[in-house]
This record gives structure tokens, C-alpha cells and sequence, in this order.
């Protein structure tokens, strides 16, 4: 007996569709949210990333602008156009694509995009707001994350939470909102002791590390529900697919609930940018 799937397409499918119908009601207004989304360099994947993030804004009628640099594009041309992007009224949501060419300053550049078009959640403003407890912008992966639980009705006030990795990006954001949800936290990362030990104590269990099939099912407590973050594509000989940081096929036959990858919180991700950039034009026509 396996555990029950949770299926990132289609709660992403069903957001979407109400994303349309916002953007309607603001297009009846006069205006439409428009995202800025900014890579520099040619990493494949950033690659496949941005076109699916233009590509799903254009799908529910939010205007885009891809802006491409080379990979040796100087931090100043960066901070010039973020300016420009940030004083443009037809942009509420401005993106850097990560990671960026190492001669380039990544805490720089994100300082630089101004707080309400930060629809990421990566400035230092929004994560302290986050931290607070009151965020204004929240982080898409671990968003997505939190509405995958929700509409699971998975409660969390109490619970066990594990969240593998401490990145920026996805684990400390998602530790900070299973906080706020009241859950028990702990974040393991590349220096914990014992980390399987930590992992089978979970009721839920988030792996954000970046390694394929990193947790095994002996590391999942029998019952818990399972994230999978991670988005890993393994080398040609070992068939180029796509795989998450969870061993899917054992830990599907422990887990309660699990996500798949692909198909699980990677179209959330996408989705929940939409709904930051529609709720920064939405905060925008209200002023
Ligand atoms: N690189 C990997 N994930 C993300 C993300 O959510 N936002 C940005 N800007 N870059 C990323």
C-alpha cells in the first residue's frame, strides 16, 4: 500500500484559473500586472526556467519582459536596468534569475530591487517581514509548499517539521512559515549530526538539498507526508531524467502523502509567482 500522491499540476492548473479571473478584474480597472524577469548567463536550466515562467505569465494575461544578459555582463548594467525596472509603472514584479555569474554580487543585485516589486520574497525587507511573521512577499517554492499542505488539509500547529537544506531560496523561507504555521522545526543541513535520526521524527518531512534521491525510505517515519523540492536532472547515463531529492518509488510505500517530480511543487513555484506579481499590481490599484 502506497501513500496518496500530491498532485502540484493540478492544484497549480486550479489556481491559475482564478489568477485569470483577477487579472480580469483588474484589466476592467485599467491595468495589467507585469513581471520583469532578468537572466544573465546561458545556464541551461535558468533557461528552461524563465521560459516557463514568461511563458505561464502570458498563459493568465499578466505582460512580461525577458531581459537576457551575457554571462559576463557587468554588476553595474544589472543595478542600472533594476533601477529603471523599479521607477517603470507597467512592472509590479521584478525577477533576477538565480544563480547569477559569480563575479557578480548576488545580495547586491537583490537589494536593488525595490521591496514591492520583490516578488521573489528575497530582500532582506521582505524575509525580515517573513521572519516577523507579517510577510508581504513570500518566497514561490516554499509558498507553493504551504498551499500544497493546505489544500491537502494537512494541519501543522504542533506537528514535527524537518526541513533538509538551508538555502535562501527554499529551506530557511520554508522553515520560517512552518514556524509561523506553529509547527515544531528543525532545519538540517550538510554540517547536522545524525540527520537520518532527525528526518524519521518528522510528521513532515521537506527535502531541499539538491541531491537525487537523498532521503531513502528508512529515513521517513511510517504515516508522514513528504516534500520533495528538489529538481535534479540526472546525467545521461543514468537516463537525463528528471528526479527529486527523495527516492520516490520506496518512500511512496512509508509516506502518507508525497509529492512527484516532476508534476509536484515545481508548477507551484511558477504559480505562486504569478500570484505575487498579480498581488503587487493588486496592491499597486489600490493606491
Ligand atoms: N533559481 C532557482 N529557484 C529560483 C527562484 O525561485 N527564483 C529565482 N529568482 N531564481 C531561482
Amino acid at each position: 500500500m502506497g501513500g496518496r500522491l500530491i498532485d502540484g499540476k493540478a492544484l497549480a492548473e486550479e489556481l491559475r484559473e482564478t489568477f485569470k479571473t483577477r487579472v480580469e478584474a483588474l484589466a476592467a480597472r485599467g491595468h495589467r500586472p507585469g513581471l520583469a524577469v532578468i537572466l544573465a548567463g546561458e545556464d541551461p536550466a535558468s533557461q528552461v526556467y524563465v521560459r516557463n515562467k514568461v511563458g505561464a505569465c502570458e498563459a493568465v494575461g499578466i505582460f512580461s519582459l525577458k531581459i537576457d544578459y551575457p554571462a559576463d555582463v557587468p554588476q553595474e548594467t544589472l543595478l542600472a536596468k533594476i533601477a529603471e525596472l523599479n521607477a517603470d509603472p507597467a512592472i509590479h514584479g521584478i525577477l533576477v534569475q538565480l544563480p547569477l555569474p559569480t563575479h557578480i554580487n548576488e545580495e547586491t543585485v537583490l537589494e536593488t530591487i525595490s521591496p514591492e516589486k520583490d516578488v521573489d520574497g528575497f530582500h532582506a525587507v521582505n524575509i525580515g517581514a517573513l521572519t516577523q511573521g507579517n510577510p508581504r512577499f513570500i518566497p514561490c517554492t516554499p509558498y507553493g509548499v504551504m498551499k500544497m499542505l493546505e489544500a491537502n488539509q494537512v494541519s501543522l500547529a504542533g506537528k514535527e517539521a524537518v526541513v533538509i537544506g538551508r538555502s535562501n531560496i527554499a529551506g530557511k523561507p520554508m522553515a520560517l512559515l512552518l514556524l509561523n504555521a506553529s509547527a515544531t522545526v528543525t532545519v538540517c543541513h550538510s554540517k547536522t549530526r545524525d540527520l537520518a535520526a532527525h528526518a524519521r521524527r518528522a510528521d513532515i518531512l521537506v527535502a531541499a538539498v539538491g541531491k537525487p534521491r537523498f532521503v531513502t525510505a528508512d529515513m521517513v517515519k511510517p504515516g508522514a507526508v513528504v516534500i520533495d523540492v528538489g529538481i535534479n536532472r540526472l546525467s545521461a547515463e543514468a537516463g537525463g531524467k528528471l528526479c527529486g531529492d527523495v527516492d520516490f518509488e520506496a518512500v511512496k510505500e512509508v509516506a502518507s502523502l508525497i509529492t512527484p517530480v516532476p508534476g509536484g511543487v515545481g508548477p507551484m513555484t511558477i504559480t505562486m509567482l504569478l500570484a505575487n506579481t498579480i498581488e503587487a499590481a493588486e496592491r499597486r490599484a489600490e493606491t
